[in-house]
């Protein structure tokens, strides 16, 4: 074994991996080198230590309260007309972009491509991405402008995201105006911790969270496009909700007249166990913690009207400052350790799907650059004019839901 390959079978002894080494065995030299070349990108040190701090779960939040947010439904009409009045300066002046992440896996929702390219049955069959596109080419169109779109995509969906706009002729917005670009991927591993393969000689990354979003703006250019357009707030919003209005005007201009560095829309949690992140100030800075992270008996706090005591559900519905993007780029964020179903191959070259969750995703959260504003703004609005995710194939938060939330709002007039 040259020097090269003893490198790598050190590195691979010294983090407790050396099952890797059972796949070099029958590789011709071209797989060798590029799976080691894989191994050595690695950061097994950061690995390691996401794998070992995750599993503790402790709660390092000393002191924990509410955030003040704004109720839209008890905005004035006054204020209503100001927000407004500025969304729209803001759209016309062409200071308003919009980005998607688009880079999940979708591993619950199991569909066969990218999530942006389901239809969820409606009517129309369109995809969630052409629902995203009519409302984009709407606004463009009172605005007068075109509203850049960016959409974040990983490289195992980025080619078939490409593709399916090109196929529908970017649904009728300008090519120029839909900017792709990737997110950065981390290694997948085991419950034990180790590394997990896509192929007998690929190790296999998976995209590493949302929130590699600044940062993969900042690497491929994006953010500098931004720069150029003269954009000063972006929109970011999940792929997969399904009714989602972007680019907001009241929002735009709520976010604009506040300024604080971000803006988040957020609707009530539904009760303590609810399953979804929630909004808290944290040692005096705006914070977003995963309900499993959380100790019950703060869940279940509630304040003397019987009011659950923290009940900002954060429905990724953000605006950020371009400024505040631009100082973020280099920031750390922390990996959080997600439990998901994962597809790989074993040593003997068998793909093994499985049907429980089986494998760690790394995964970073834009959330967890709240804590680098100082202050921001929170309104909060009705869940079912705003958010209708779909994760799931079935049940809960599935396209069944999301169509009836859609049609329920077409009856009362609401889109
Ligand atoms: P989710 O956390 O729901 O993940 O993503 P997911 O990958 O779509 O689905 P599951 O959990 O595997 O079933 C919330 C949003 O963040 C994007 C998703 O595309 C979705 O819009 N996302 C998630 C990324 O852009 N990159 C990632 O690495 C993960």
């Amino acid at each position: 074994m040259n020097g090269y390959f003893a490198k790598v079978e050190q590195l691979l002894e010294k983090y407790n991996q050396k099952h890797v080494l059972d796949f070099f065995i029958g590789l011709n030299h071209v797989e060798k080198n590029r799976l080691a070349e894989q191994i050595l990108s690695i950061d097994f040190e950061e690995l390691a230590s996401v794998f070992n701090k995750a599993k503790e779960h402790q709660f390092n939040h000393s002191s924990v309260e509410p955030l003040e947010y704004q109720r839209l439904n008890d905005l004035t009409n006054e204020q209503r007309e100001m927000y407004i009045t500025e969304g729209w300066r803001l759209l016309r002046n062409g200071e308003v972009g919009v980005i998607v992440v688009a880079g999940g896996h979708g591993t619950r929702l199991g569909h066969d491509g990218p999530k942006g390219t389901m239809d969820i049955g409606l009517p129309s069959g369109k995809s969630l991405f052409h629902l995203q596109a009519e409302r984009l080419l709407k606004l463009s169109n009172r605005a007068g402008k075109y509203i850049p779109w960016y959409i974040m995509t990983s490289p195992e969906n980025h080619d078939a995201t490409i593709k399916f706009f090109q196929t529908h002729h970017f649904f009728g917005y300008p090519e120029e105006s839909c900017i792709f670009f990737q997110q950065k991927t981390m290694p997948a591993i085991n419950l034990e911790g180790k590394l997990l393969f896509s192929s007998h000689s690929e190790i296999h990354f998976v995209p590493s969270g949302n929130g590699e979003c600044f940062s993969s703006l900042y690497q491929s250019g994006a953010l500098e496009d931004m720069k150029r357009r003269g954009i000063s707030w972006l929109f970011y919003y999940n792929v997969d909700n399904a009714i989602i209005k972007i680019a907001d005007p009241l929002f735009v201009g709520y976010s604009a007249c506040c300024n604080h560095p971000i803006a988040t829309k957020v609707v009530e949690k539904r009760d303590p166990d609810e399953k979804v992140g929630a909004l808290y100030l944290s040692n005096g800075r705006p914070t977003v913690i995963e309900y499993n992270e959380i100790p019950k008996s703060l869940l279940e706090k509630r304040d003397r009207h019987g009011k659950l005591f923290f009940n900002l559900a954060y429905i990724s519905i953000n605006m950020f400052r371009y400024d505040f993007i631009e100082s973020c780029v280099h920031n750390k964020i922390p990996y959080h350790l997600a439990l998901k179903k994962i597809s790989h191959v074993d040593s003997n070259g068998n793909t093994i799907s499985p049907s429980e969750p089986n494998a760690f995703k790394l995964e970073k959260f834009i959330f967890d650059y709240f804590p680098f504003a100082e202050q921001m703004s929170v309104l909060m609005v009705e869940r079912e004019d705003e958010f209708a995710p779909v994760k799931n194939r079935e049940g809960q938060d599935s396209p069944l839901t999301a169509r009836n939330q859609i049609l329920k709002l077409h009856e009362n007039g609401g889109v």
